[in-house]
């Protein structure tokens, strides 16, 4: 059985990957570290945890998880990995960070978007970015794993594969995404309140502004070899999880659709927690609970542009979903064990 530290564990991330890891055959949750709810039960805080609501938060210091855990998750704000991932590191640890703290290579973007020095180069140098589809045989042998944000990977896993074949243009890419109030934290701010959030709609952090924008540049960059550009509009919209991108990408050459349905069969026809779809569009309810990202793809021959979709759950595949997924590669495990893949309709 792999032993693991969840860390921030009374967030929703965290909380969701004590859910999805009570059902792991491999994996136990052997430590529960809280920074603000100590020596509390979690399932005081969350009673839909049954069982696992018995486990008691524990302070996180780095020597005791170390000695009870063999992975750790740290579902934390960013920079609150700075310092915790390298400590657990030297204790012999692997960590997968959920957070935004070891995600980007270019440390003068991480400096601009997250507020200031970073201060392990080194380590976000050697870490893996954890979108499991494109990294999987860098993430088996990492110990430091950047499990990615959620907009990102819908946004990556809907445009990568036309981008890797040359398919579109990388300086000209358009994400239009929306998200469930949950992608933004538990933490309580004006705009979470329902009263703000029911039927209403919103763009927020548009023109580059959000923290997501050089995370998806980067990947894109990666797989278009060559520098991409992203004019990235998030959405707010009034549900509690669930994530859609829609993006646009302008074509290099005309191309029918079935030329690119074949690209992205080859990208994902295999790929056991992406489903594409043919002939139907992704949706988010399909997607909840799950670990699943739903795909589709279509071209407008009118206006010369690919037109690529991805649904997830934000908690699940983007966050702590893929974590597990993660954590299976990395230890050797069947990449989907103890991951759900079915969404709940209604
Ligand atoms: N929500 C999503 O859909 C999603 C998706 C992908 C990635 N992520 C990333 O995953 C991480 C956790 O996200 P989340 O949505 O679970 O956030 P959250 O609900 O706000 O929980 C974060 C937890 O971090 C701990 N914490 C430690 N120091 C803190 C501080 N100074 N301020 C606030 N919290 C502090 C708290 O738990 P304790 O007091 O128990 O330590 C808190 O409950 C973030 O980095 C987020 O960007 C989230």
């Amino acid at each position: 059985m792999i032993r693991v530290a969840i860390v921030g564990a009374t967030g929703y991330a965290g909380v969701e990957a004590l859910r999805l890891l009570h059902q792991h055959p491999a994996a136990r949750v052997s430590y529960l570290g809280s920074h603000s709810q100590a020596g509390t039960e979690i399932g005081k805080l969350y009673p839909h945890l049954g069982r696992a609501g018995a486990a008691v938060l524990e302070p996180v210091d780095p020597e005791r998880i170390a000695a009870r855990a063999d992975v750790a998750l740290l579902s934390l704000p960013a920079r609150q990995g700075l310092d915790l991932a390298p400590r657990l590191l030297a204790l012999g640890m692997r960590v997968i960070d959920f957070g935004a703290d070891f995600r980007l290579k270019d440390l003068e973007a991480y400096d601009r978007y997250y507020g200031g020095p970073h201060t392990a180069p080194e380590l976000a140098a050697a870490a893996v970015y954890g979108l499991t589809e494109f990294h999987r045989q860098e993430i088996a042998g990492a110990s430091l794993v950047a499990n990615p944000g959620c907009y990102p990977t819908a946004a990556i896993l809907a445009l990568w594969p036309a981008l890797r074949a040359g398919l579109v243009d990388p300086g000209d890419l358009v994400v239009d995404a929306k998200s469930g109030a949950s992608g933004a934290g538990r933490q309580a701010t004006p705009s979470g309140q329902l009263a703000e959030q029911e039927a209403n709609l919103w763009p927020y952090k548009v023109a580059g502004e959000h923290r997501h924008t050089p995370e998806m540049e980067q990947e894109l960059g990666l797989a278009a070899g060559e520098a991409a550009r992203v004019t990235f509009i998030p959405h707010q919209v009034p549900m509690s999880r669930g994530l859609l991108a829609t993006c646009y990408a302008r074509l290099r050459a005309p191309l029918d659709e079935a030329a690119v349905e074949a690209v992205y069969l080859e990208a994902y026809g295999s790929e056991p927690c992406v489903q594409l779809l043919a002939g139907r569009l992704p949706s988010t309810r399909a997607t909840l609970g799950s670990n699943l990202a739903q795909v589709a793809v279509r071209v407008d021959g009118r206006t010369g542009r690919l037109l690529a979709m991805a649904a997830i759950d934000n908690l699940g595949k983007g966050a702590a979903g893929q974590a597990v997924q993660n954590m299976n590669v990395m230890f050797g495990l069947q990449e989907i064990l103890g991951l759900p893949l079915l969404g709940l309709v209604p």
